[in-house]
């Protein structure tokens, strides 16, 4: 017989998932209820209604998705995307990749557009792709967590409206971290995730979408075979090829309709409830100060280290970090100690960035200042262990100094 779950107390320090507020796991165990049980509908209205001010939208249509943050990103793409239509993805670390994936397998002919990893767009570059390819949609990450950087958008939802391309925006690194007010920046299908700023577990990704992506979505829509009343029309639009991700189906299981469609994931829906009450309690200016705070005092302490910063520091997320490895020391073997001597994990990297820099994450419930203080002085001892050079005590001097001058 395999034992009762007991995991070691990790702090997760990485570019996520993250430690989960304990509010959420305990709003996670509370009773089952069945998806029409009219309690458990209000919770989905409130649900809806707490993530209209997460994502600081009027949007009708803001719900979760039962999934990963990539289920969020598969139920756009796959509802957006016609076969044939021409999509824009500018791509600035893995997850545009992921897009740019996903975005061919829904049929897209896809233009993908690239910049070195640690870099991001410039708005005129992305106006020049826009009128170069003239896509019906672009699809874009805020912030990208393999590279840790941010992309500018506030000026992106206005040029893709001037281009007539729709735009869906991944902010599943950033939603309650950064600021991202959907309505005011235009962006028309944002999706997210639980496990980064939002202080909770992977498992549902929350969705928003305005009516002229409704527009597009709906003419897709058809009803189930078995749900389907005398008379019902489908929408005259190409049907759309994912059953699970049909937004159009999802749309009307959300809806005062209730049309079945999958077996709600009630627990997931528990946390992301008490994820956003816990955000809008907060405030979002504040949660995005505290995020901010916390990375300027991790960057204040690595620098203080002798460590060098990853990337255009301009643009760096406000919840992930990159830093170069220090040449002689082994990243692994570093992470391995941390995790192993200090129950500590930090992120290790991809592609091109593999094995050259750490990702260490102060994000949603770990974007504090003692669990900023506790990796400082571990990866300071971690790295003395190894024979690094480096002044001891300084790091968390330093970030103390950083959170003191806030
Ligand atoms: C920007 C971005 N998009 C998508 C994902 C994928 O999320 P998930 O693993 O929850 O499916 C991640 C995960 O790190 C991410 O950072």
């Amino acid at each position: 017989m395999a034992e009762q779950i007991n995991p070691a107390p990790r702090l997760l320090m990485g570019p996520g998932p993250i430690n989960a507020d304990p509010r959420v796991l305990r709003a996670m165990s509370a009773q089952l209820l069945g998806q029409f049980d009219p309690q458990f509908r209000q919770y989905m209205a409130e649900c809806s209604e707490l993530y209209r001010g997460v994502f600081q939208t009027k949007n009708r249509w803001t719900l979760l998705i039962d999934g990963t943050a990539r289920s969020g990103i598969e139920a756009a793409l796959a509802s957006l995307i016609e076969p044939g239509d021409r999509v824009l993805v500018p791509v600035f670390g893995r997850f545009g990749h992921l897009k740019v994936e996903i975005a061919r397998r829904c049929g897209a002919e896809v233009v993908a557009i690239e910049t070195e990893w640690g870099s991001v767009f410039a708005a005129e570059v992305l106006e020049r792709e826009l009128k170069k390819h003239r896509p019906k949609l672009v699809a874009i990450s805020h912030g990208d967590t393999s590279t840790t950087m941010a992309q500018p958008l506030a000026e992106l939802g206005k040029l893709c409206r001037a281009h007539d391309a729709l735009l869906y925006v991944d902010a599943t690194a950033t939603l309650g971290g950064m600021d991202l007010p959907v309505d005011a920046w235009q962006l028309d299908v944002v999706s997210a995730g639980l496990q980064k700023c939002l202080a909770g577990p992977s498992g549902s990704a929350p969705l928003t979408l305005n009516e002229r992506a409704e527009k597009r979505i709906v003419r897709r829509r058809h009803i189930e075979q078995g749900l389907k009343k005398a008379g019902e029309q489908d929408g005259d639009g190409p049907v759309i090829r994912s059953n699970y991700f049909d937004l159009a189906m999802i749309m009307d299981y959300w809806s005062e309709k209730a049309l079945n469609h999958h077996t709600e994931a009630t627990t997931m829906l528990y946390a992301a409830r008490e994820c956003a009450r816990i955000l809008l309690q907060e405030g979002l200016p504040q949660a995005c100060a505290r995020h901010a705070a916390a990375s300027k005092a991790l960057c204040a302490g690595l620098q203080a280290m002798g460590l060098a910063l990853f990337g255009d520091q301009k643009h760096k997320m406000a919840n992930v970090t990159g830093v170069h490895i220090p040449a002689g020391v082994d990243g692994e073997k570093a992470r391995r100690a941390l995790l192993e001597d200090f129950n500590i994990e930090i992120g290790t990297s991809f592609g091109p960035l593999h094995g050259k820099i750490w990702r260490i994450g102060t994000m949603g419930y770990n974007a504090r200042k003692d669990a900023v203080l506790m990796t400082l002085a571990a990866l300071e001892t971690v790295l003395s262990q190894q024979q690094h050079r480096l002044p001891r005590g300084a790091a968390v001097d330093a970030a103390l100094a950083a959170y003191r001058a806030l």
